[in-house]
Parts: C-alpha cells; sequence; structure tokens
C-alpha cells in the first residue's frame, strides 16, 4: 500500500481493432514470403490494418468506452487520460483528440511514448497519480497503427506488426491491487529497433539549412531484439514479483507483449511457467505494440478466463530500448 492509504484497481477492459484483416497468404503476394515462415518463426496468422479514415483516435476511442462502460463509469467520471502509443495521428499527441471524441471534458489528456512497453509504463504512471491523491480515475489507452510506418516491401518487419488498441480503466481502491513493478531503459541499444526521424536538408535562407520533417520506416535487427527480450524480460519480472512479495507460482497469467509466439514460449520456459497460463493471441493480430497487453487482456476477461483476484504478470518490451513488468490483480 503507498503512503497515502490509497491503492488502485484495474476495473474495466475495452479493445477495437480496424475491419480489414491480412492473412499471411495474402501478405505472401507482397513480399516473398510464405504462411508456414511466418507461423513457424512468429506464430503469427493474420493482422488488422487500419484504412486511412481509420485513425489511431477513432480505434482508440471505441476501446476506452468499452473500458468505461464496463467499468460501471461514464466518460465526465474520467480525470485522467494516459495514450500510450508511437504512432499518435498528430505530432503534438492524440491524447486531447480522444478526450474530445469521448465527451470526457474534466480530463486531463496527455501521451505516453515507450514503444512496446507503453501500456506497463502508463499503468504504473496511472498508478502513481492516484496514490499520491491527485486522480481517483484514469483511463489508460495503448493503441498503435504501425501499418502507417512499416516498409511494406522488407519481409523481415512488415510480417510483424499490426493495427490495434485496448485500454483499461484504473480507479482508487482501498486495497492495493498493483502489487509490484520494476521498469528499466537503455538508450545505448536504440539502434536495434527505431522509427527514426531523418530529416531531409531545406535551405531557409543562403546561409541557413534546416531539416524538414519525414520519418524513415521501421528499421530492426530482429535477431538482437530477440536475445534481449528472451533474456530481459524474465529478469523484470522476477524483480517485479520480488517486490510484490511473491514467487512465479503466484502467477495465474502471464501478459506478456504479444511480439512473437517463440520469445512468450522462452520467457515462459525461463520462469517455468505452463503454457496454460500464457496468453496469447498474436495469431490473430501480431505485433500491436502499445495496444498488445490491453488487447490480450480484454479477450480474456470477456472470455471469462480471468477472474476478479486472478494475480497477472504482465510485461512490455520494445524500441528505446525500454522494458518492464507490472504484478497486478484484476478488479476491485
Ligand atoms: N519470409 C521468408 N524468409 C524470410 C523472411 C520472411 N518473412 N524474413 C527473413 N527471411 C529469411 C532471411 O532472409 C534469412 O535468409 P538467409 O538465411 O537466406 O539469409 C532467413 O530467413 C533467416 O533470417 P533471420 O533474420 O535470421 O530470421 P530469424 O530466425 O531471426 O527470424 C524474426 C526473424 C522472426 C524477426 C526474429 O528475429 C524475431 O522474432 N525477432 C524478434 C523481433 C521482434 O519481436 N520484434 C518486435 C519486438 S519489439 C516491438 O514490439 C516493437
Amino acid at each position: 500500500m503507498s503512503q497515502s492509504g490509497i491503492g488502485i484497481a484495474v476495473t474495466g477492459s475495452g479493445s477495437a481493432v480496424p475491419i480489414h484483416s491480412l492473412d499471411n497468404d495474402k501478405l505472401s503476394q507482397i513480399v516473398d514470403t510464405s504462411d508456414e515462415w511466418i507461423a513457424a518463426r512468429t506464430g503469427i496468422r493474420s493482422r488488422r490494418l487500419a484504412t486511412p479514415e481509420e485513425s489511431l483516435t477513432t480505434i482508440a476511442s471505441q476501446a476506452a468506452q468499452g473500458a468505461i462502460a464496463m467499468a460501471g463509469l461514464t466518460p465526465m467520471d474520467v480525470d485522467l487520460i494516459i495514450l500510450a502509443t508511437s504512432t499518435a495521428d498528430d505530432l503534438f499527441g492524440s491524447a486531447c483528440q480522444i478526450q474530445a471524441e469521448l465527451g470526457a471534458q474534466k480530463a486531463v489528456a496527455f501521451d505516453l511514448t515507450a514503444a512496446c512497453s507503453g501500456f506497463v509504463f502508463g499503468l504504473v504512471t496511472a498508478a502513481q497519480f492516484i496514490r499520491t491523491g491527485a486522480y481517483r480515475t484514469v483511463l489508460l489507452i495503448g493503441a498503435d497503427v504501425l501499418s502507417r510506418w512499416v516498409d511494406w516491401s522488407d519481409r523481415r518487419t512488415c510480417i510483424l506488426f499490426g493495427d490495434g488498441a485496448g485500454a483499461v480503466v484504473i480507479q482508487a481502491n482501498d486495497r492495493d491491487r498493483l502489487l509490484g513493478f520494476e521498469l528499466r531503459s537503455d538508450g545505448t541499444q536504440n539502434q536495434y529497433l527505431n522509427l527514426a526521424c531523418q530529416p531531409q536538408p531545406y535551405d531557409l535562407l543562403e546561409d541557413l539549412t534546416i531539416g524538414r520533417g519525414s520519418f524513415q520506416p521501421i528499421t530492426m535487427n530482429g535477431q538482437e531484439v530477440y536475445r534481449f527480450a528472451v533474456r530481459r524480460v524474465p529478469e523484470v519480472i522476477e524483480k517485479a514479483l520480488f517486490r510484490a512479495n511473491l514467487t512465479v507460482e503466484d502467477v495465474d497469467w502471464l501478459l506478456l507483449h504479444q511480439a512473437n509466439q517463440r520469445i512468450l514460449d522462452a520467457v515462459g520456459e525461463r520462469l517455468h511457467i505452463p503454457a496454460e497460463k500464457i496468453i496469447s493471441n498474436l495469431a490473430s493480430y501480431g505485433n500491436t505494440s502499445a495496444a498488445s497487453i490491453p488487447l490480450a487482456l480484454d479477450e480474456v476477461v470477456r472470455s471469462g478466463k480471468i477472474q476478479p483476484g486472478d494475480t497477472i504478470a504482465a510485461s512490455g518490451f520494445g524500441a528505446g530500448l525500454t522494458w518492464g513488468a507490472a504484478v497486478f490483480q484484476w478488479g476491485r
């Protein structure tokens, strides 16, 4: 429990994905690959892709509406909106557009960028605002439309990513359901995964050249990212469990960023967590970055698989590099 005596509880979830899907066979018409290769190396079979009309704001707002409704609240009850994303519709941030779309006039809203760790970083950020007594109800959304930034001629990356949004409502609670967390960053390994600004020289004056905005597509060293995830994720989960005064045996569900089934399996193996406790939906959606954890969470909550009080070890990892884990119990 925090010094203020205020705990937090995750009381609602929601999710939304674009209508159009692209399966591995169709993807094989775009790049030289196959369903067999992609499924064997990643576990991914299909992904959802946003049309130009389906903005990040649209799917994020839909996910948010589901979470607010499940929590039994209205948008006017929300004090703070945190949008974890790397693909905002507007570089200045998209959280305020979502606030307007929802009609959550009382809420302050901002974006948070920590790539595929964004949801876990956002959960911990939300908890700090609640534990200090500053806010009582936080809407946390993880949403990304990476399809806008993928090089669709690069078979090493385009097979991995999909678009989606997930959201949770986090509320002040007598009992603290966030049991432990650990967050990490290492900018020295930034080169392994990025979506970097690539300024084009623009002669503003004869003696003044500035850089004009454009971004290079996602670039990734797959093997290094794989090695990083398999090494660092078990470590950070163990640390969060230690802070929670729990052991791996206490974990009911392992909820990892849905990057690759091989990463999920390897982390489960290292932690000795059996496959039936590992939540996985990446076959249908691919890697949806900041959306992947709340999207998977919402599916298992709505299916009735996760019950109130179940202990979830969640871990996000990705660009930055960033990684982190949060151990929490579902519900009040
Ligand atoms: N289809 C067919 N063949 C392919 C494809 C493809 N889509 N992509 C690569 N290949 C080929 C390569 O050209 C190479 O051929 P070669 O041996 O003739 O040169 C061969 O397959 C092996 O390539 P590798 O890059 O070594 O393949 P690897 O086994 O490492 O698998 C993968 C690649 C799936 C990307 C893997 O490295 C991985 O999963 N890494 C983690 C990536 C990840 O999860 N990133 C996101 C996490 S962070 C975030 O979410 C933002």
